[in-house]
């Protein structure tokens, strides 16, 4: 017998080269039963609460206070009253140092707030651990960086803070979201309240811990829970400005309640993002991008590139390659370190996409989903593409918000852009080409905030992000981001 054989008699080759689960341990998350708001620097009790479940088992994980419009008065009022007695006039580069504190904490709890967000959001822990947490953190940094330099920043314009901004976040990318807001308007001077999205509390919760930690004033962060009628109240409340990221429909409706209030306002809504690929691109590297693009996140992305043009001539080999690809993806346990799709975030989210599916089969198109088991309890979907798709189908025009690619053809660059641009939204675009002059060229016409060249879903604090049309108005990160937390003297406010 050689040594080959009787080797492979004692460890014999496995049927299935599938992965052993590599589950992440969620005792670093202490979780308490109840939790109330955040205002002042003191808990304070709600009179209601919900549960708060993880969406990948159903569990509850705690009890969560649903602020009343009194309790939003009372956080609005402890901003002000922080804002009055000393945030606003404290020196730049006091204000910087909390935020480098937070920033410095959040790399330092990064573990456990990644196990958090993606116990109570689903999102897979590859994602939470590398991107979600490391960009929260890079936020805090960069915009600690702003902070004693808001003069050159906007030079000869004398800025000043607005006042309490209301912020009101969305389930998608719940602690990232939080320090997309936090960080700009903290480092301008300004004081906050802050409403994270029902279903995804608890990294918000958490992040109260650490501004504990980092000893900021009491009042200058305050968070209340709850579903839209908190955040109605905040939209009403004496806040200076409103800072919103969530659906189109919502977003129309603060802009009215706005109109003539003088409140200054930013919105970042949906998407439809077209991801174009011209027949010189490196293919694989495309799938790549394809597959990052919408099914990162579970697709619930607002930039998510959701409708993929190919150009003809490669339309089949690239369908083919991603077919393949996606039956590679793992879909499952979010705490799973080799899960590359998790949970969907919710319930009414689930049946959304779900009813979004069903009009595609019914209008004809073609669906794909690479075979894989789903876990029975929980909320889930398999990673789905649809080919045949006409621009009129509502799987091409509409915000799936989930694991779902459309596919259309295009033949020549006029015709990509075009078809790009046929959707209210403008958020974000794809373009992958080996040619940098038809990057450029592309990127010039295409009606979207972000286009994204031979790569997809990238993101850095100094790059602004924000969407035209219906994707809403308003940039965050980068300089730009400074902008809508500060007045100018002599400039009128822009309302609502
Ligand atoms: P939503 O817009 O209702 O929720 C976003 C946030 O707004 C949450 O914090 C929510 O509590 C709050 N909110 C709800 N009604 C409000 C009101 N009248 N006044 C003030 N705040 C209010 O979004 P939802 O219902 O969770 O998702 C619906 C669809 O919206 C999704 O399927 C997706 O297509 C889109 N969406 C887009 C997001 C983005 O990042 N652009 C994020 C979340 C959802
Ligand atoms: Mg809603």
């Amino acid at each position: 017998m050689t040594e080959l054989s009787k080797r492979g008699e004692r460890s014999p080759v496995p049927a299935e080269w599938t992965y052993a689960p590599a589950p992440e341990s969620r005792d670093i998350v202490r979780l308490r039963e109840r939790y109330g708001l955040y205002v002042g620097g003191e808990w304070l009790e709600a009179a209601e609460t919900y549960s708060t479940v993880s969406p990948s088992t159903e569990e509850t994980l705690a009890e969560v206070g649903q602020a009343s419009d009194a309790d939003v008065l009372r956080a609005v009022d402890s901003a002000r009253g922080a804002f009055e007695n000393g945030w606003s006039s404290l020196p730049g580069s006091e204000r910087a140092k909390y935020l480098f504190r937070i920033a410095r904490i959040l790399q330092e709890r990064s573990r456990e707030f990644a196990v958090l967000e993606s116990l109570n959001g689903g999102k897979p822990i590859k994602e939470s651990r590398d991107v979600d947490l490391p960009l929260a953190a890079a936020h805090f940094f960069y915009y600690a960086g702003w902070a004693d330099k808001l003069e050159y920043a906007f030079p000869n314009r004398t800025p000043r803070p607005v006042g309490v901004a209301g912020q009101i976040i969305p389930w998608n990318f719940p602690l990232l979201m939080l320090a997309w807001k936090l960080a700009p308007a903290l480092a301008a001077g300004n004081t906050v309240v802050l409403k994270p999205a029902e279903t995804t509390p608890l990294t918000a919760l958490l992040f109260c811990d650490v501004v504990r930690q980092a000893e900021l004033p009491a009042g200058v962060v305050n968070i209340v829970t709850g579903d839209g009628r908190t955040g109605a109240a905040l939209v009403d409340a004496a806040v200076d400005k409103i800072a919103f990221t969530g659906s189109t429909e919502v977003g129309k409706a603060i802009q009215r309640r706005l109109a003539g209030s003088g409140k200054k306002l930013t919105l970042e809504l949906g998407g439809k993002a077209a991801n174009i690929i011209f027949d010189d691109a490196a293919l694989d590297q495309a799938v790549e991008g394809i597959v990052n693009g919408i099914y990162f996140n579970q697709g619930h992305v607002c930039c998510a590139g959701s409708r993929l043009f190919v150009q003809e001539s490669i339309a089949e080999p690239v369908i083919e390659k991603l077919k393949r690809r996606m039956a590679t993806l793992r879909v499952g346990d979010p705490l799973d370190k080799n899960t590359d799709v998790g949970a969907i975030n919710s319930r009414a989210q689930l049946e959304k996409i779900e009813e979004l599916v069903a009009s595609g089969r019914d209008e004809g198109a073609e669906v794909y989903q690479p075979p894989c088991r789903l876990p029975e309890k929980g909320y889930w979907f398999a990673p789905t593409v649809f080919t045949n798709v006409a621009q009129s189908y509502r799987i091409a025009q509409e915000e799936i918000f989930g694991p779902v690619l459309s596919v259309l053809t295009f033949r020549t660059p006029e015709e990509a852009v075009e078809k790009a641009n046929n959707t209210p939204y403008g958020l974000s675009a794809g373009v992958w080409t080996e040619k940098g002059s038809r990057i450029l060229w592309m990127a010039e016409r295409l009606r979207a905030g972000v286009v994204w060249a031979n790569t997809y879903n990238r993101f850095d604090p100094a790059s602004p992000f924000g969407g035209y049309k219906e994707s809403g108005f308003g940039r965050e990160g980068g300089r730009h981001g400074l902008e809508p937390y500060l007045a100018f003297d002599g400039a009128e406010t822009r309302g609502g």
